[in-house]
């Protein structure tokens, strides 16, 4: 694998990957980029894994098991990881911090206190340090899953909220332009296997406590913490969105 981290002018990338295909932005991660890897959160991204897997059948694959995730999605992972014959590298939340925070505030805290702390235990942290070991990483983020905070999301980006001095970090969303509609499309047309759960109204998966079933004229992320306002639908995973 080439490296060009070091040349990649993020304009000019921009630029050229803003009018191509899902699979014309992961050709250029995957040959731009050694260290890099899918964040597969085992819903309907998982079309990211079949379009990576044919251009390299190497790809990395990560996912991170907040402990809370629904059983269709655990056995999605685990049916992904036959049907391509890939590892996928699943990564635990630090365990003495998730003790603390349900030993002293219970298990459903999130529905009081916001959704931010448990977030960002079980979710953000060990993201962070997965993403330390990578030069960039290919998420399934559209424009249109949230006009408040992804609308304007592009296929390239520089990570601001995980980068680090001395350590830039690129973020591809290859989805960026594509609808729901086409990603759906894509899943039928190739016999991709989908968390059951999309079979049931879930349109938009996340933690079992926090995400719902919506009906079919609601906004695609309105079962996800339902509790809370649409512009706070952001789980730290994707900070960038907010700067
Ligand atoms: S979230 O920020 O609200 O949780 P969302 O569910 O929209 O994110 O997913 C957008 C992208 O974030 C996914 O396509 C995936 O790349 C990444 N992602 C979200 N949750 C996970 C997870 N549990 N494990 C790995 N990647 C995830
Ligand atoms: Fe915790 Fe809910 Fe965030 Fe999952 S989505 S990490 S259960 S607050």
């Amino acid at each position: 694998m080439t490296m060009i981290q070091s040349s990649l002018n993020i304009d000019n990338a921009q630029a050229e990957l803003a009018g191509q295909s899902p699979q014309e932005v992961l050709s250029h991660a995957l040959k731009s980029f050694g260290r890099i890897a899918v964040s597969f959160s085992g819903a309907e991204d998982v079309v990211l894994i079949d379009m990576a897997h044919k251009i390299n059948p190497d790809v990395q694959v990560f996912s991170l098991d907040t402990g809370r995730l629904h059983p269709e999605t655990y056995q999605l992972l685990n049916r992904v990881r036959n049907h391509y014959k890939i590892d996928i590298e699943i990564i635990f939340p630090d365990a003495t911090q998730v003790e603390k925070l349900v030993t002293e505030k219970g298990l459903f805290s999130f529905y009081q206190d916001g959704h931010q702390e448990c977030c960002s235990i079980r979710k953000v942290r060990p993201l962070r340090r997965k993403l330390a070991s990578l030069e960039a990483w290919i998420t399934g983020q559209r424009q249109d899953q949230n006009p408040s905070t992804r609308s304007t999301l592009p296929a390239i980006q520089i990570d601001t909220a995980f980068s680090t001095d001395g350590h830039q970090l690129i973020k591809y969303n290859p989805l960026a332009n594509w609808t729901s509609a086409q990603v759906w499309q894509y899943i039928r047309a190739n016999q991709v296997p989908y968390n059951s759960l999309h079979e049931r109204g879930f349109l938009s998966i996340g933690c079992e406590p926090c995400t719902r079933a919506i009906t079919p004229h609601q906004p695609e992320r309105a079962g996800r913490w339902w509790w809370e306002n649409p512009d706070d639908k952001e789980c730290g995973l994707h900070a960038t969105n907010k700067t």
